[in-house]
């Protein structure tokens, strides 16, 4: 299985990248993962760029990304109550052409850290209201990790039963894909 990240934060420190590896780390042996790391290079979606001869290099690598991918992990902040502009963005990129969109059926499960106890359950709702009407096949229950910078430590969740809940939705992927 190849499983694709989509990751909203680009900040060095990014405890969303924390949850990105712990996910990852979740993953069954013979798995790859890869983490698209080009979200910042990606213009803000525009249909007067997605034009034969237009299209920048960039979302083709999405789209081809995409399209290889088995499933995306995709990993969110919440930035005034709604998910990170660069996923948003991603996934606007990986919608489009209409009706051959790479993003089309991928399994999908969506998770966020948010340094507030609510655990970006705004930016979780949206981004899953998102993928679906993209044509993602997004798992509805997601997962939130609240006060987020004291949560990680040597690359996994302190908490064991959150690690735990975390361990069970990345396993979600493989049987939607099924
Ligand atoms: C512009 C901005 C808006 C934010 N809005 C929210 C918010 O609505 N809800 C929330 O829980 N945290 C909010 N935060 C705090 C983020 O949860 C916190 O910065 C988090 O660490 C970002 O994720 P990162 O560590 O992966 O960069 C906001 C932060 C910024 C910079």
């Amino acid at each position: 299985m190849n499983v694709l990240v989509l990751l909203g934060s680009l900040r060095a420190g990014s405890t969303n990248r924390a949850l990105a590896d712990a996910a990852v780390a979740h993953l069954p042996e013979g798995c790859t993962a890869t983490v698209f790391d080009r979200g910042a290079e990606l213009p803000h979606y525009s249909e007067d760029l997605d034009l034969e001869g237009q299209l920048p290099e960039v979302a083709a690598e999405l789209r081809a990304a995409v399209a290889a991918a088995d499933g995306l992990i995709v990993v969110t902040p919440e930035y005034n109550g709604t998910l990170s502009s660069v996923v948003k963005n991603t996934i606007d990129w990986a919608s489009r052409p209409y009706g051959v969109a790479s993003i089309t059926g991928t399994p999908a499960v969506v998770m966020a850290a948010s340094g507030s106890p609510h655990a970006a359950e705004w930016a979780r709702q949206d981004a899953v209201r998102s993928l679906k009407i993209a044509g993602a096949a997004v798992v509805e229950d997601t997962f939130g990790v609240g006060s987020s910078f004291e949560a990680f430590a040597e690359g996994r969740l302190v908490d064991e039963e959150a690690d735990t809940a975390l361990r069970s939705l990345v396993g979600r992927l493989a049987p939607v894909n099924a």
